[in-house]
């Protein structure tokens, strides 16, 4: 049985652990405000916010619930569009009537769920981040402008909010109903309910290792439903971003949204977060997490990318026990990332190990990290081509160098070759142009849906010209690399 609290309704339900969510509130719970547009994750009419119990209060995250799995939210409050009503229309709704932000209006509980989680955030609203918060929903009628307008008075009438207590300001300021003002305490009970024992939580210790979902409920939608899970999303063990020594130690289930707000990752890599906003949108990236990334294998996947350019290390650790937290001391083993892939969607990992843990050296101030994607959109949408770079200079010479590409290789290719190529190589024109050369030579692109050979191999090296751009602009120019 798994028990979460939906709107204001506690509820236990039954259903099969894999069973999403968007099931259980539209046709358990017959709360048909949330819409089925894909049910791939990439329409956003399924929004709902997820609230999770933290030191400091409920933290609430916009999730696509076509994706989410209802093991994964056990002990948390979810919030549909009809949960968020009052008697008059909320601030929310009111900004998207005034400024024409709905016409068939089939995409605007999503909206309004999603713009709704502004007012729960303990970030000061920018238009910015109004406007963010709804890069995950598409709206096939109104041409968004209308709606980013909804947006931004939100953002502004947001301005006085309280980012101590947004819950509380809020409530007393009629964007939320008022049982929200209850929920800290309904969660903080349902988690000290000692009449719960273990065997009635929703996973299984062999059923498939379950994170965010976001791979594995579009790749396998017809029977997750029923399969076993193993839910690790909310395993605390598998959490956490931290620093020990000269190590970045990062859990397995962080997710892509952990990433961009750790404090810590900012410091050491601070273009992280714009890196990262080119991966999915705000809502997948809530869900998605790193484990999920670079055990899904995908040759396109953004953070494998990244993580294999920063010569990352994973740890493996096998349990068989659900919950990691219990079972740590079970056996581990440590690889590169890189060495993971030993072909298409074959792993270096057996069937009983689980991700837990991915660390990295620690950038010094000679370290340069940078990422690259090309994809058919700006936003939402996998790479046809991607790649990472780390540099430790020297002066005016690459000391060590780490390179990644995707899609142009049946794995996250780590450039082996080239990487070595440009160690203790001077940081100039002739280098850039002569790593191309190797890098050719180790690269084997297929011509598919996302363009040719030939396309994708002139990509990477627009990329690998972009890094150095990027990296040292007052060095390089597009004209001089391709003269
Ligand atoms: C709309 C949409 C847009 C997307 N855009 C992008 C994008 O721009 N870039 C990108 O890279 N990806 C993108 N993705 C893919 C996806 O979001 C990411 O790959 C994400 O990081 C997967 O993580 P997850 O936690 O959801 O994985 P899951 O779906 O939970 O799991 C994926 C695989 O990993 C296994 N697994 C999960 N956790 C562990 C663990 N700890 N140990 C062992 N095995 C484990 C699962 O069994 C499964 O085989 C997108 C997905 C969607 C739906
Ligand atoms: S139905 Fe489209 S994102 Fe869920
Ligand atoms: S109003 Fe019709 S899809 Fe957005």
């Amino acid at each position: 049985m798994t028990r979460f609290i939906l709107n204001d309704t506690l509820v236990e339900s039954t259903a099969t652990p894999g069973t999403v969510v968007l099931d259980i509130v539209r046709y358990h719970q017959q709360l048909k405000g949330t819409k089925i547009g894909c049910r791939e994750g990439d329409c956003g009419a399924c929004t709902v916010l997820v609230g999770e119990l933290t030191a400091e209060g409920v933290e609430y995250k916009s999730m696509t619930s076509c994706l989410l799995a209802l093991a994964n939210v056990e002990g948390k409050h979810i919030v549909t569009v009809e949960g968020l009503n009052m008697e008059k229309l909320s601030p929310v709704q009111q900004a998207m009537v005034d400024e024409s932000g709905t016409q068939c209006g089939f995409c605007t509980p999503g909206f309004v769920v999603s713009l709704s989680g502004c007012c729960m955030t303990r970030e000061k609203v920018t238009e910015d981040l109004a406007v963010r918060a709804i890069d995950g929903n598409i709206c096939r009628c109104t041409g968004y402008k209308s709606i980013e307008r909804a947006a931004t008075s939100l953002a502004a009438q947001l301005a006085a909010k309280d980012v101590q207590d947004p819950i509380g300001w809020s409530v007393q300021n009629g964007f939320l109903p008022s049982y929200f003002a209850g929920i800290t305490d309904r969660l903080q009970a349902m988690k000290t309910d000692v009449t719960r024992s273990n065997n009635e939580q929703p996973s299984t210790s062999n059923g498939i290792p379950l994170s965010g979902g976001t791979d594995l409920y579009v790749q396998k939608h017809d029977t997750m439903h029923h399969a076993p899970v193993r839910s690790i999303f909310n395993d605390e063990a598998l959490k956490g971003i931290r620093i020990e020594g000269d190590q970045c130690i990062i859990g397995g289930a962080a997710t892509a949204a952990d990433l961009m707000n750790s404090a810590e990752l900012k410091e050491l890599l601070p273009q992280l977060e714009k890196h990262l906003l080119l991966v999915s949108s705000t809502s997948i990236r809530n869900m998605g997490t790193l484990a999920g990334n670079f055990v899904n294998a995908s040759p396109i996947g953004d953070l494998t990318a990244m993580f294999i350019a920063l010569d990352s290390t994973i740890t493996l650790t096998t349990s068989d026990t659900p919950g990691m937290t219990r079972s740590l001391a079970n056996e581990s083993r440590s690889i590169k990332l890189k060495e993971l892939y030993q072909g298409y969607k074959q792993l270096d990992k057996s069937a009983t190990e689980l991700l837990t843990a991915v660390r990295f050296t620690v950038p010094s101030k000679n370290t340069r990290f940078h990422f690259e994607k090309v994809s058919k959109r700006t936003y939402l949408d996998i790479a046809s081509v991607n790649s990472a770079i780390r540099l430790d200079i020297d002066g005016d010479s690459i000391r060590e160098a780490h390179v990644s590409a995707g899609g142009v290789a049946p794995v996250p290719k780590y450039l082996a070759n080239t990487s070595t190529f440009l160690a203790g190589k001077p940081i100039s024109n002739d280098t850039v142009r002569a790593a191309i050369e190797v890098m050719n030579e180790e690269v084997a692109p297929i011509s598919d849906a996302r363009g040719t050979a030939d396309y994708k191999r002139l990509l990477l090296r627009q990329l690998f010209f972009a890094h150095f751009m990027e990296l040292f602009p007052e060095r390089f120019t597009l004209n001089e690399l391709v003269a």
